[in-house]
């Protein structure tokens, strides 16, 4: 790879910095500072602008399932484009929408068949949401439009499904949300309360019961909607405990309320199948994905529902009263497709199961380190609790998250050449989530750098 010459180097920047607004970013930060910049991707890796090289830990942002730089895919995209660029999904169809919602229609559990589709996660939710709100409302029960979600999970960033994140910090500007969100305990075993953090399956019990008693306190004839990962992702990847989810199905159903599975990080691969609800042997309502469905090679986003929930839209004068431009994008659609290939032909997911043992056990050695108060996650997808103090679990405080995770770890960790992510949402973590095409010795690469950059970290607390 020949790296940018410093004159582009110093325009890029000079640019970024003028005309370039990050995302959940202190632009401030980069007052005196480089703004990092990935120019080019090949497989398990990526480049920044010197040519130097990083190891891809996060998936771009638990995006790029089959790695980078794969031309089939690509390709698949080019060809649509010069075929049929772009054609609404609004009163029409084009082939590869009808050939993807087919396929995933056939990969989803039970009589999940229905596809809609969005752009990205957000608007994956917000569909869910809305959908769930109009269908109560056509089958005649139109008090329900309240959606229980955990604390610290995060849903996205649109009106409605930042309502239903669990993140008060990234909510507080933008309030008064749209009314409805209400919390639930997330599954963090590591923090579990006191009666019940010597067994798992009993917090998980307590856990889900906590979901009926809220349904219990609200009406349960006002809520439309429970929505939950297979495993959460912010506050570091939390699984589920052992039964949570049959109890959690047993409550929806016995209080009419929907399932949705909020797939956004947890399908195509990341937990070594295709959809995380499979793995954890649930039966959703909803299942709302994006990110991994095409590895991030065009943005596409959305949600598979029952048959039973678009009955009341087959009919009469009746539709879903919900739509966006460029959802399901032709050349999203056929790089989704050829994504998909890209899993059968190599046989992805059953790279992720044979190997998640590995991962898990190469991860679990930093256990050593005095920092490191639990490793925990599940297939591709971990996360790595910082603390304080390793008997007690204690956490840093505020000033120390902010001076260990910003002004330290996240640096340090790009610089040692591992992009991954290091999250103060919850309590302190690093979380990792690793192209699928990842096997042992990319795990011991992630160990040692994350052994050298944590040990120097704690030597500065
Ligand atoms: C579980 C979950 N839901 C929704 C979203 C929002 O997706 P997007 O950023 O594509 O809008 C995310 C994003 O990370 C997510 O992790």
């Amino acid at each position: 790879m020949t790296a940018y010459s410093n004159q582009e180097i110093a325009e890029l920047q000079e640019s970024a910095k003028r005309h370039l607004w990050l995302h959940f970013t202190r632009m401030s930060s980069y007052n005196d500072a480089e703004i990092p910049t990935i120019v080019r991707g090949s497989g398990q890796y990526v480049f920044d602008q010197h040519g130097k090289r990083y190891l891809d830990g996060l998936a771009g942002l638990f995006v790029s399932q089959i790695g980078h730089g794969r031309t089939e895919v690509a390709d698949a995209g080019a060809r649509q484009a010069s075929e049929l660029a772009y054609f609404p999904l609004w009163s029409y169809a084009h082939p590869q929408a009808i050939a993807l919602a087919d396929r995933l229609a056939g990969m989803a559990p039970g009589d999940l068949n229905r596809v809609f589709f969005t752009t990205s996660g957000s608007e994956a939710v917000e569909s869910a949401w809305k959908l769930a709100k109009q269908y109560f409302k056509n089958i005649g029960q139109p008090g329900r439009y309240k959606v229980l979600s955990r604390s610290i999970a995060y849903h996205g960033t649109s009106m409605g499904a930042l309502a239903i994140t669990g993140l008060a910090d990234i909510k507080a500007p933008f309030e008064p949300l749209p009314p409805g969100g209400v919390r639930v305990p997330n599954t963090n075993f590591y923090r579990a309360p006191d009666f019940v953090a010597h067994d798992r399956a009993e917090f998980g019990q307590w856990a889900a019961d906590e979901i009926e008693r809220t349904i219990l306190r609200e009406g349960p004839d006002s809520v439309a909607a429970v929505f939950l990962e297979p495993v959460q992702n912010s506050g570091g990847c939390f699984p589920p405990p052992p039964g949570y989810f049959q109890r959690v199905r047993e409550i929806c159903d016995r209080y009419g309320v929907l399932l949705v599975s909020d797939e956004v990080i947890c399908a195509f691969g990341r937990l070594g199948y295709y959809f995380g609800s499979e793995r954890y042997g649930y039966q959703p309502d909803i299942i709302t994905f994006a990110k991994g469905v095409t590895s991030g090679y065009a943005p596409l986003g959305g949600m598979v529902v029952r048959d039973a929930l678009m009955e009341p839209f087959v009919r009469g004068e009746s539709s879903f009263l919900h739509g966006v431009t460029f959802a399901g994008h032709p050349v999203s659609c056929a790089v989704a497709m050829a994504n998909l290939d890209v899993f059968e032909k190599e046989e992805l997911l059953a790279n992720v199961r044979s190997n998640e043992g590995a991962f898990r056990s190469t991860l679990e050695k930093l256990n050593d380190l005095p920092i490191v108060g639990d490793v925990r996650g599940a297939g591709y997808f971990y996360g790595i609790e910082l603390v304080k103090d390793k008997a007690t679990k204690e956490t840093f405080n505020d000033d120390e998250s902010e001076r260990l995770l910003r002004g330290y770890l996240s640096p340090a960790l790009f610089d040692a050449g591992l992009i991954c992510r290091a999250d103060d949402r919850g309590d302190p973590v690093i979380q990792l989530s690793p192209p699928l095409t990842c096997g042992p010795e990319h795990f011991d690469e992630m160990e040692q750098i994350l052994r050298t950059v944590l040990t120097q970290a704690w030597e500065r607390l």
